[in-house]
């Protein structure tokens, strides 16, 4: 029988093989169509979410599920502080929430996405804020879609959509959520 263990990883101590292996779900996940996917999708990932040097309750983390010893499910999460109409807000940003094909529908995606967005319950961040492709996936975590307008005042457009995907959510459902522009202030992720 296969062994199945769930952990959380710091990204400022991940060890080499570690982040690898989370490139490979996301490269194949994530569709990520280039030379050397993994090796530049790794160094690109560890470059971005190891630098986080804040609080320990707000750290940058992974959620994995690890089959047999081998990553099959991932999540990110890592803070951002945003301003809003109703003031700034300390943000969780859920990214990299993947899942390997073979090891689909077996709930792994829900645990690793749920487990970073607990860290909202736990009070460390005002609410989570990230985009998606797959609103119904989030919607049964408790997530809700939202509508504002978004920008990055940092950015060289800063009247651009900082973000990639279709869709911005929130959780939890029920969080004060202001109308209006809301400002990144940084990339999307
Ligand atoms: C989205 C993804 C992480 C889901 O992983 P998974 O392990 O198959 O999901 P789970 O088995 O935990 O599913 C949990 C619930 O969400 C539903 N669900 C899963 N994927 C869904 C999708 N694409 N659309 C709608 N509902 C979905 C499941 O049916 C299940 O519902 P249930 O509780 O009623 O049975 C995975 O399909 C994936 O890696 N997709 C490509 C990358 C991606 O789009 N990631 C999200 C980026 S924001």
């Amino acid at each position: 029988m296969s062994e199945e263990t769930a952990e959380i990883l710091e990204w400022s101590s991940m060890d080499a093989a570690d982040v690898s292996q989370i490139a490979a779900v996301r490269v194949v996940a994530f569709e990520v169509k280039e030379e050397d996917a993994v090796s530049n999708y790794a160094e690109r990932l560890h470059s971005i979410r190891s630098g986080h040097t804040g609080s320990p309750e707000t750290s940058t983390r992974c959620a994995v599920v690890r089959i047999d010893g081998k990553i099959i499910a991932t999540a990110d999460s890592f803070l951002r502080r945003i301003a809003t109409p109703a003031g700034p807000l300390r943000v969780l940003a859920l990214a990299g929430v993947a899942c390997l094909p073979q090891h689909r529908g077996n709930g792994y995606g829900r645990r690793v996405a749920r487990t970073m967005l607990q860290r909202v319950d736990q009070r460390a961040f005002d609410l989570s804020l990230f985009q998606t492709g797959v609103a119904p996936f989030y919607e049964k975590l408790g997530c809700r879609l939202v509508s504002n307008r978004f920008v990055n005042s940092l950015a060289d457009d800063p009247a651009a959509n900082p973000w990639w995907n279709p869709q911005v959510m929130i959780y939890p459902a029920a969080a004060g959520w202001p109308d209006g522009t809301i400002d990144l202030l940084g990339p999307g992720y």
